[in-house]
Parts: C-alpha cells; structure tokens; sequence
C-alpha cells in the first residue's frame, strides 16, 4: 500500500476533516490506512464496523495488507453497527454473514471477539440492552466506521430517531429497503425491522471516520456538511461529534 502516492485533497471546515480522494479505491486505501494505523497503535482496540458496499474495499485493504504486511486482529474487538431482524445469521444476506464473508474469515481475528446484534432473538429489549452492556465491559468504541443512506441514516437510525437512542428496534424507511433489494431477489424479501446501535451508541466513540462513494451520496453529504443539525437527518449528529473524518471521493463530495 503506497498512500502517499494517492491524489488526495484536504478540505478543511469547523466542524469535519474531510479528505476527498479521486475515486473508491482511494477512498477505501485511505480510510484503510488510518484504521490499520489505529490497530498498530493500540493492538487491542475496540473498532465499530458497518455493512452495505461502502465499506467492502476498505475489509479487502485490511485482508490484503493482514497477508502482506502481517498486521495482527488477535487482540482487536469489533462491533458491527446493525443486523436485520428475522434473518437467520446464516442467511446469505444477514450482515453476520456478510461480515464473516468480506472480512472475518481472511484475518486473524478471534470469531469470539466479533459482535453483531442478533435479530433472531424472542426478546429484542433484552438483547439491545445486553449489546449496549457489551460494547462498554469491552471499553467502548475507539474507532467507529460509517456509511451513510441517502436519507442521512447511519447505522439503522432512520430520520426522526432521536440523538439520545441506543441500541433499539427500528422499522426501516422505504428508500432504505428499497436501496438494499438490490441484495435479495425483491423488495418483498427486505426485512421490515432492524436492531442497530443508536445516535447516542455511535456518539460514545472516541472517533468515526464516515465513508462515502459515488454521486448517489452527494446530496446527503452536502445536507450532513452544511445542512440543519435535526433528528430528520440522523446523520447531523455528528457535527457534535469531537472527532470525525469523512473520507469520500469526488463524486459524494461533487456538491462540497
Ligand atoms: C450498514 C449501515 C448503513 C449503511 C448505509 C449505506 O451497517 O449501517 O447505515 O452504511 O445504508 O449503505 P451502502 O454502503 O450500501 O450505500
């Protein structure tokens, strides 16, 4: 991995660092870098994972680099964002699979140390509350790592969930089951509901870097950097936040 050699280009406002890469791949080598960085720095870090296509380069840097380069998860705790609810974890489009497929099964990472919330369980209160207990016997989340929906989700938090929500059962928006049928063989087969961590769960990270790809993502990113800090855009949130780092290539930030 040669970042240096990447066109990046910093753009500096109060609130984010955004670095704006020439294209995905830059994206992923980009936000790869800084996450491998962490887990050298400190080999037991806490690292808050997402799903969906955005963050798949960036688990091929880590597989590719984890081969080459040697770079150890032994020790590393991660905590995925979300998972549907009423998929089985072996279903094919559950995001604990996804998670084993794209990244889990290519490192060395502890399977034990892995979590993902389950959307099986009869109990959905008790096991949004043992996930919330979890991530803090664990030390909390050092670095988290975002996508974003088009309407300004992140995690599962659709618009009008509040900033203060930790994990919880969510109905998904319509745009949302309808921008993730491209996964399953019809909008039909989208599950409704979601388990996800909420605003305030994300919020408790020591630092999010948010990835975002494509020109489908550009009018979120303009609303998520200049817009309203509102409840109607769950991503505002993170103009609250310390300690946030976009990395998104041209064409997401073409309206910034
Ligand atoms: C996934 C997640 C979602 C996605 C978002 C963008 O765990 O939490 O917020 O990050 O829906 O999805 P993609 O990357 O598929 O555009």
């Amino acid at each position: 991995m040669k970042p240096n050699k990447i066109n990046q280009q910093r753009v500096n406002t109060m609130l984010f660092e955004i670095i704006r890469t020439e294209n995905y791949e830059d994206m992923s080598k980009i936000a790869a870098k800084r996450v491998i960085g962490k887990v050298q720095q400190k080999p037991d870090a806490v690292l808050g994972l997402a799903t969906g296509s955005t963050p798949e380069g960036l688990y091929k840097e880590f597989i590719k680099d984890h081969k080459e380069n040697g770079t150890s998860y032994e020790k590393v705790n991660t905590v995925n964002l979300d998972e549907y609810m009423g998929l089985d974890r072996n279903d094919k489009n559950s995001y604990f699979t996804f998670m084993r497929e794209k990244l889990f099964n290519h490192i060395d990472i502890d399977l034990e140390n892995t979590n993902v919330p389950n959307g099986m369980v009869s109990d959905m209160e008790a096991e949004a509350k043992r996930y919330e207990e979890h991530i803090k016997e664990i030390g909390g989340i050092d670095l988290q790592i975002l996508g974003i929906g088009h309407n300004g989700h992140i995690g599962f938090n659709e618009p009008g969930t509040s900033f203060d929500s930790r994990t919880h059962v969510i109905e998904l928006a319509e745009s949302t089951r309808e921008a993730n049928s491209r996964y399953f063989h019809s909008i039909d087969e989208v599950p409704t509901h979601a388990i996800t961590m909420g605003i305030q769960s994300i919020m408790d990270s020591k630092e999010i870097i948010l990835l975002a790809s494509g020109a489908g993502k550009a009018e979120a990113m303009k609303k998520l950097v200049y817009g309203e800090i509102t409840e109607d855009f769950p991503a505002s949130a993170l103009r609250l936040h310390k300690k946030v780092t976009i990395i998104a290539d041209k064409d997401a930030l073409q309206l910034i």
